[in-house]
């Protein structure tokens, strides 16, 4: 399963990426506002930063006018990927800038017959939101397990499932056992997967009996 961040904070972006286990980022418009920048200017800092692909998404709301910011944003790198909500026009925006060679994901994902909708647009990712599922009483991971499913039965279906809206470390794990291609998540529980107290236990024992025996490795 490949990571990705979701952030527009450059900082958390350029120190997660310096562990090399970043494989993209994601941001949305929530996230540009609370970064508080030029949203071109932050998506093509974070381009230069991270290899992978880089979601960036449009403020429009007819096809046409998506399809334009999109290709205004495409401009930028090489590896943006725009993002359109999942609505008629966001899939029709979609099939067109894929068809361009743009990497589309799209977002706002919410059942399974949206991302089947998406899949046959030609998506590269599909964003359903989990935590936002699970916020009103559904269970956000069960999507993820349907989406899996339906996009297997079809071998012309090769959008990835990108699991988004992750709160927790266990979003990820169920993520990972539903076999969600990426999983995009917040800075704090990304840097949270490596932590167990076992293993700080652990190694802080190791540290002291090593220190015991007086030696060195050199
Ligand atoms: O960026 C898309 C998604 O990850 C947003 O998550 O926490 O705002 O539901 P959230």
């Amino acid at each position: 399963m490949k990571f990705f961040v979701d952030t527009a904070d450059v900082d958390e972006i350029r120190d997660l990426a310096d562990t090399g286990l970043l494989d993209g980022v994601t941001t949305n418009p929530t996230l540009i506002a609370k970064a508080g920048r030029d949203f071109k200017e932050v998506v093509a800092e974070i381009c230069a930063i991270v290899d992978g692909p880089v979601s960036a998404e449009v403020a429009a709301t007819e096809a046409d006018a998506m399809i334009s910011e999109g290709r205004t944003l495409a401009q930028i790198a090489g590896n943006v990927t725009i993002k359109v909500p999942l609505t008629w026009d966001g899939l029709k925006a979609c099939r067109t800038l894929t068809q361009e060679g743009t990497m589309v994901n799209v977002t706002l994902c919410f059942n399974a017959n949206q991302a089947l909708l998406a899949a046959k647009a030609g998506a590269t990712f599909i964003s359903p939101f989990i935590g936002r599922l699970d916020d009103i009483g559904l269970d956000g991971m069960e999507l993820i397990s349907e989406i899996r499913i339906i996009y297997d039965n079809y071998d012309d279906l090769t959008t990835q499932v990108l699991a988004a809206s992750i709160r927790s470390q266990n979003h990820v794990k169920l993520s990972a056992l539903a076999g969600a291609d990426v999983a995009t998540v917040p800075p704090g529980v990304l840097r949270g997967l490596v932590k167990h107290p076992l293993t700080d236990k652990g190694l802080n024992a190791f540290l002291a009996d090593w220190k015991s025996t007086g030696q060195t490795i050199s």
